[in-house]
């Protein structure tokens, strides 16, 4: 390369805000105060987010660089721990940042808010103003490929499909067990973030490398976000189990 392009090319770079933008729309960094980010409420939120739209949120401290944040500033998206949360797009450009905004107050999102609960009640509503809305959440991944990838990669430990009861391991619960819960959809959206998993699933783009002091104790379960859809449309179709006593009561 002529070295007039390169030193060209090397400005370009340095200071290339656009460009670095466009490589990292499928992440953005937001700025959330710490008693938020102790409610858990980020936690439950954010896979869903993710699952949706394929773009991964950092959580940052407020001060520090952010694409959006949640605070006094901007659109009042919920009311909780005692006052309103607005978000603000710190960026605009930023097509993640600008997607999570718009997702936040679409019916996804807000029943991504009020789904969230501890202890059997409900720590964040949305702003008064605003009509609450029932989602009518259809899965469209690929059911077919979602029973084969349960299988091979969850099967190991959960039985996932009837027939395959002599398969997985009788400690771990069944994916019939698991679909009877009310927030199904949340825990298999999220899984990754559950124990036991973290220490030995990848999700593309999504989490981060294992610690090189911590390897996968065992041959790592690899998928992408089209698996996890496809999971997610799978489990949607199969046959919740019936509990006879509630879990826990034996
Ligand atoms: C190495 C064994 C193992 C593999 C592989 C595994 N799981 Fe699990 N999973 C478990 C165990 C054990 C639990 C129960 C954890 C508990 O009760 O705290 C569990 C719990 C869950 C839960 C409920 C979590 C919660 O806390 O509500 C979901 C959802 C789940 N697994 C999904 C999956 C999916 C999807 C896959 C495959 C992509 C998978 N698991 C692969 C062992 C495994």
């Amino acid at each position: 390369m002529p070295r007039a392009i390169l030193i060209a090319a090397f400005f370009l770079f340095a200071s290339g805000a656009t460009l670095v933008a466009s490589a990292d729309d499928r992440q953005f960094r937001l700025s959330v105060p710490d008693t938020l980010a102790d409610s858990g409420l980020m936690k439950y939120m954010l896979p869903r987010f993710t699952l949706k739209t394929q773009v991964r949120v950092e959580l940052v401290s407020p001060g520090q660089p952010a694409e959006a944040a949640f605070g006094d500033v901007g659109t009042p998206v919920f009311t909780g721990i005692g006052r309103t949360w607005s978000i603000e797009v710190i960026s605009p450009d930023h097509k993640g940042a600008s997607r999570f905004a718009s997702w936040i107050t679409d019916a996804t999102g807000q029943s991504a808010i009020t789904g969230f609960k501890v202890d059997g009640s409900q720590p964040f509503a949305l702003p008064t103003e605003v009509e609450e809305v029932v989602e009518d959440i259809s899965y469209d991944g690929d059911r077919l490929l979602g029973q084969q990838v349960s299988r091979v990669h969850c099967g190991r430990c959960h039985v996932t499909a009837r027939g395959d009861e002599s398969l997985g391991i009788g400690s771990t619960p069944s994916f019939f067990a698991l679909r009877s819960f009310e927030d199904w959809d949340v825990r298999f959206a999220g899984f990754y973030l559950l124990k036991p998993h973290g220490a030995f699933t990848q999700i593309e783009d999504v989490t981060d490398p294992f610690p090189e002091d911590r390897p996968s104790p065992i041959a790592p379960v690899e998928l992408t976000l089209d698996d996890i859809e496809a999971i997610l449309a799978y489990v949607a179709g199969i046959e919740p189990a019936v509990l006879d006593a509630p879990i826990g009561h034996q």
